[in-house]
């Protein structure tokens, strides 16, 4: 059977494999590339969910270059034989969701705060934000939202809903991943 870095040479052959990321549905991989480290996202060939969300956050992430709090897009790999591929920026740190205190930090908190009020504006709402998809960097000092798989762009929405979901997403923040 064909192993993990073979298939990821498939994908792109200067990558080389680091380890995958175990609670994801689709394949998430750390990754390096000439030096530096990286998130390889892969979505599975007939996995509509995985397709669907990988190529959500590439429309979002191809807008949102200038946004700080976010992986950015490295690349796009388009359609793969693995399906739908994305490269991202990696975020090292801890996920919220293992740890054991929560986190009540002001300036951590206005920061993303105003990543979501920038995703905002771009067009993007709905995005699905909880401690999972949100990591702490080694040092308490900084955060970033890691997955933006969820985001709906505000054209499928009546412009009577938008507010709303602008509204929940603030909330979200607040109250799943600030606690
Ligand atoms: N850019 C990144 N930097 C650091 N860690 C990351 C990054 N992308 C993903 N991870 C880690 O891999 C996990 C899964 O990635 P991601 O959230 O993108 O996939 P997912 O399929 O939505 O998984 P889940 O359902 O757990 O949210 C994340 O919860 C995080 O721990
Ligand atoms: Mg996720």
């Amino acid at each position: 059977m064909e192993n993990i870095q073979e298939a990821i040479a498939k994908i792109d052959s200067s990558l080389v494999f680091r380890r995958r990321f175990g609670a994801s549905s689709m394949g998430v991989y750390e990754v390096e590339k000439a030096g530096s480290v990286y998130v390889l996202k892969v979505s599975g060939k007939n996995y509509l969910w995985g397709i669907q969300h990988i190529e959500q956050e590439r429309q979002l992430l191809s807008r949102a270059k200038k946004i700080s709090g976010i992986t950015h897009l490295v690349h796009d790999y388009g359609n793969t034989i693995y399906g739908k591929a994305i490269l991202k920026e990696y975020f090292e740190g801890t996920n919220l969701y293992y740890l054991s205190t929560r986190v009540r930090n002001k300036k951590l908190q206005e920061k993303l705060e105003n990543t979501v009020k920038e995703i905002h504006s771009l067009g993007f709402g709905k995005l699905d934000l909880n401690e999972v998809n949100t990591v702490l960097s080694p040092d308490f000092q900084d955060v970033c939202l890691i997955d933006l798989g969820y985001a709906v762009s505000f054209e499928n929405f009546p412009s009577s809903r938008i507010e709303e979901i602008k509204f929940f997403d603030l909330d979200a923040l607040k109250l799943f991943v600030f606690g």
